[in-house]
């Protein structure tokens, strides 16, 4: 299980986290929402420890295994994977690279000829570079790879962003298809439906906050929830 318990964290001396705490288990699908500038990403790249934000209070645990203090790539090595917001890729390499540089054989990871086989759109691109990639392609890449260095947890964040529905699907399947191997994902979405349709529990975020916690079910039975944290009418 990967835990987040009372978790506050800071950009310089302004705080964005306060007192977060979160679980994700295995084979479960959590999914965070809230508005723009919630703190989403934030406490996404708090629990990688990209070192901004800082983690200020609290621990971040797996399997009872405090995370605190591990560098990025310490905290990748434990397996756990992240999808960044934003898609960041290499704009000269192409998608088989990206992908290849990734290829160490891992128990549980991905080869290429499955990221192809989920993404076949990658497999007909896969001599393009990322700059020439469109941005549903890039969104693809980006879990391709993430899936790559064979995670048992994975953060995506706004992994559906600007993708067009069909894509949207081809990424809740995924999702699907993750969880019943047993991964535990934390999911940052805006795309409401997307999670709800998804997820097995839902946290909602406000100033970086958790505000609610419940099922997709209890979520919809409450309108004026999504009214008051996610603006959603
Ligand atoms: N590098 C930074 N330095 C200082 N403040 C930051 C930095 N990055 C984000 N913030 C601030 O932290 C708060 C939370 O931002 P964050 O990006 O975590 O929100 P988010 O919920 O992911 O938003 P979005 O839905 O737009 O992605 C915002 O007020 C933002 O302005
Ligand atoms: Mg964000």
């Amino acid at each position: 299980m990967l835990e987040i318990q009372n978790v506050c964290s800071a950009y310089g001396e302004a705080r964005v986290l306060d007192h977060v705490s979160m679980q994700v288990r295995e084979g479960e699908i959590v999914a965070l929402l809230g508005r723009n500038g919630m703190g989403k990403t934030s406490l996404v790249r708090t629990v990688m420890g990209l070192g901004s934000p800082r983690l200020t209070e609290g621990r971040i645990l797996l399997d009872g295994q405090d995370l605190a203090g591990l560098r990025s790539n310490q905290i990748a090595a434990r397996r756990i994977g992240y999808v960044p917001q934003g898609r960041r890729l290499f704009a000269s390499l192409t998608v088989l690279e990206h992908l290849e540089m990734l290829d160490r054989g891992s128990t549980g990871a991905w080869t290429v000829k499955r990221v192809f086989e989920a993404f076949p759109r990658l497999g007909e691109r896969k001599q393009h570079r990322g700059s020439q990639l469109s941005g549903g392609e890039r969104q693809m890449l980006a879990i391709g790879r993430a899936l790559m260095t064979g995670p048992r947890f994975i953060l995506m964040d706004e992994p559906t962003e600007g993708l067009a529905p069909v894509m949207v699907e081809i990424v809740e399947k995924i999702l699907e298809a993750l969880r019943k191997e047993g991964l535990g994902v934390l999911l940052v979405e805006q795309n409401l439906y997307s999670a709800l349709a998804v997820a097995d529990r839902v946290c909602i975020f406000e100033t970086g906050r958790v505000v609610w916690e419940g099922t997709p079910a209890q979520l919809q039975a409450q309108q004026d929830l999504l009214e008051r944290y996610l603006g959603i009418h």
